[in-house]
């Protein structure tokens, strides 16, 4: 019996001794990934990029008990696109994100594309409780077999619920809720908002070159309603989206309608477009006269905005895909492709009898603001290097130009390393735009197309000054001009990290009034 204690106790200890070194191996081993993680090259370190693999779209937006829900188009088994998953993640504040395990994974009738998610608060769907309301994906089932049989119907709209607050997802046995009867081969990216005024749902989708609604009262039985395209426009539309917005200032709602566009963005390649307008349940009337950007960068697609955004909040919310597919699949990252934009609020500005649709980062970015470096009434002839404790890819930049004060015909900012590579942003007040270049930002060129031109935005000198925010992360660059009456968002690839920032001025002075910097800490350690 003697023996059975000491044995017992020695085996006792021995379990200590292991299970003790075992967790400090654990811990070992989660330090070396706290110093490690998120640092390759090119990484972000204060955009949402997933720890591996491929990524675009983002999807299913919804905010619920206290966190906006973020799922994204995800390969997880290449860096390049392939089947399509919902990848997903969450945050508190927009600005730091968890990543949470895969939300929807592709089944009998396909993979999992584009779409969005709302919170069925009224359990109209029937599919949760009064108690626990549903939350409610609306997504395109892509069936990749009936594509290549060139069936033309492989795309179709599913649902599928969660009663856990967005954590766990059960596809609705009745899928798909919307088949292609038409055989439409571009048909998908359901998106879903609440029109009050019929007490109805109503959803829109792509149908290659126009947009179509549908309206239910319980998020399964779909009725068409009507479609709504441009006259002569045969360029691919996805991801569109619709909700109502108070005009800033007033008490005015309109209905805006994004839509992405899969080519003859104002420089290129992919981006997002709106429409200002009515929607009166059944159809969308645009009370603009042309087809808006949102960004005019190359890299900002399939921006799309959250539901469910508290009614004491009341701001509009929304995420980018920070890339093109002009090149998205080939961008010069290893473990993982692609990166969100920032989360950004929009606001509705009416000027005269026009509306525009303005972006800037959700106030809750300035959470990341470290150390600050302030200049203060520069007139800068040539250049002037901004010196302070920052990291020029960390970092952002607030500068307010003098423009009547200001008689160069060419200013702007300078960021550089110390093999010649640069990224500018220039201001022509004669031109009336901004240009923005990347075309020597890398000594090795992945992709003629990203080098070949440099890129513009339009904008309005005809004023008293110019305020320019500019976000610099490790391969990205995020630039508002006047509180987001211009935005635009740009990728780049440096073989080394720029390490200085310069004013520049050409032919003439510039009056700088102020230029602020911030380091920006990173989220993801
Ligand atoms: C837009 C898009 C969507 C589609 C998804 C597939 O980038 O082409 O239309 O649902 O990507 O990943």
């Amino acid at each position: 019996m003697k023996h059975y204690v000491k044995l017992n106790l020695y085996l006792s200890i021995l379990v200590l001794a292991l299970v003790f070194l075992g967790c400090k191996d654990e811990q070992a081993s989660k330090d070396t990934r706290s110093s490690e993680y998120y640092s390759e090259n090119h990484r972000p370190q204060f955009h949402f990029t997933p720890e591996a693999n491929w990524m675009n779209d983002p999807n299913g937006m919804f905010y619920y008990d206290g966190k906006y829900h973020l799922f994204y188009q995800y390969y997880p088994d290449s860096t390049v696109w392939g089947p399509m998953h919902w990848g997903h993640a969450e945050s508190g504040n927009l600005v730091h994100w968890e990543h949470l395990p895969i939300g929807l994974y592709p089944d009998s009738i396909g993979c999992i594309f584009s779409g969005g998610a709302i919170v069925d608060t009224d359990n109209t769907s029937k599919l949760g409780t009064a108690n626990k309301p549903p939350i409610i994906a609306t997504f395109t089932h892509h069936d990749f077999v009936g594509e290549k049989a060139k069936s033309n119907d492989f795309q179709k709209q599913s649902i599928a619920y969660s009663l856990d607050g967005g954590y766990e997802w059960t596809k609705y046995k009745g899928n798909p809720v919307i088949p292609n009867r038409e055989k439409i081969k571009d048909f998908r990216d359901p998106k879903v908002v609440w029109h009050a005024d019929s007490q109805k749902w109503i959803l829109v989708l792509a149908a290659y070159d126009r947009v179509k609604f549908y309206s239910s009262t319980n998020l399964i039985d779909w009725q068409f309603l009507s479609d709504y395209a441009i006259a002569g426009d045969n360029r691919l539309w996805e991801c569109p989206d619709l909700f109502p917005m108070r005009v800033e200032g007033s008490d005015e709602t309109k209905w805006v309608l994004i839509v992405s566009i899969q080519k003859e963005a104002p420089n290129g390649g992919t981006g997002t477009s709106y429409f200002v307008g009515e929607f009166d349940g059944k159809q969308f009337i645009c009370d603009i006269k042309d087809q808006k950007w949102l960004d005019y960068g190359t890299d900002n697609y399939a921006f799309v905005t959250w539901n469910n955004v508290p009614k004491e909040d009341g701001r509009i919310l929304g995420i980018g895909w920070m890339s093109n597919w002009q090149y998205a699949q080939i961008v010069p990252t290893e473990k993982w492709r692609s990166t969100m934009t920032l989360a950004r609020e929009l606001q509705l500005i009416k000027k005269d009898l026009n509306y525009e649709l303005y972006s800037s980062p959700v106030k809750e970015f300035t959470a990341l603001r470290d150390k600050t470096t302030s200049f203060n009434q520069m007139h800068i002839s040539e250049e002037q290097i901004l010196e302070g404790a920052f990291d020029p890819c960390q970092s952002e930049y607030l500068i307010t130009v003098n423009l009547k004060e200001t008689t160069a015909e060419s200013f702007g900012v300078k960021f550089q390393n110390d093999i010649g590579e640069y990224f500018t942003i220039d201001f022509k007040s004669k031109e009336g735009k901004m240009y923005v270049d990347r075309r020597h930002s890398s000594k090795t060129k992945f992709n003629a197309d990203f080098y070949k031109n440099i890129h513009t935005a339009p904008i309005n000198f005809n004023k008293e000054q110019l305020d320019i925010r500019i976000i610099m992360d490790a391969s990205s660059a995020e630039i508002f001009i006047d509180n987001g009456a211009v935005s635009f968002t740009s990728i780049f690839f440096p073989s080394k990290a720029f390490d200085t920032v310069r004013l520049m001025a050409e032919n003439g002075t510039v009056h700088v009034v102020d230029a602020k910097t911030y380091s920006l800490k990173g989220i993801w350690n």
